[in-house]
């Protein structure tokens, strides 16, 4: 069984973008993260990052009867992407939403995710760990 974790626009520069807000480690991190929490719960892990809405909306897409579960950390499209959103619920996979930062402690144009009432699971101001949780939980719900 694979679980599938998709990165949106500007996660490629994580490490140097803002590392107040965002922190030190790279994507290659969350990236590592991810695949050794998968490995341990006897998951593969398909990781991707795009800068490109279409792109993303083709991954979820993908993600339809290959897939246990969606974790999305979509960036700026969480706040405008109703594409990525019926993507979402057109495959028919559970998605636990993650954001590194607490996007409630933010601008407020950040706390609007087109995402979070279609979501299994929502996780923000966690940082890597965000991810780690999100596979747990969505190897948990594959289990139940
Ligand atoms: C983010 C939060 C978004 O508001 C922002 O546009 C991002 C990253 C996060 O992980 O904290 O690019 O999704």
């Amino acid at each position: 069984p694979t679980v599938t974790v998709l990165n949106g626009p500007n996660l490629n520069l994580l490490g140097t973008r803002e590392p107040e807000i965002y922190g030190t480690d790279t994507l290659e991190d969350v990236r590592r993260l991810c695949v050794s929490t998968s490995d341990g719960l006897g998951l593969d892990c398909d990781f991707h990052q795009s800068n490109a809405e279409g792109e993303l909306v083709d991954l979820v897409q993908a993600a339809r009867g290959r897939s246990i579960g969606l974790v999305l950390n979509a960036a700026g499209y969480t706040h405008t992407s109703v594409a990525l959103r019926d993507a979402v619920v057109a495959s028919e996979v559970p998605m636990v939403e993650v954001h590194l930062s607490n996007v409630h402690a933010r601008e407020d144009f950040r706390h609007r995710s087109y995402l979070s009432d279609v979501a299994s699971g929502v996780i923000v101001g966690c940082g890597l760990l965000g991810y780690q949780f999100a596979i747990q939980r969505l190897a948990a719900l594959h289990r139940s």
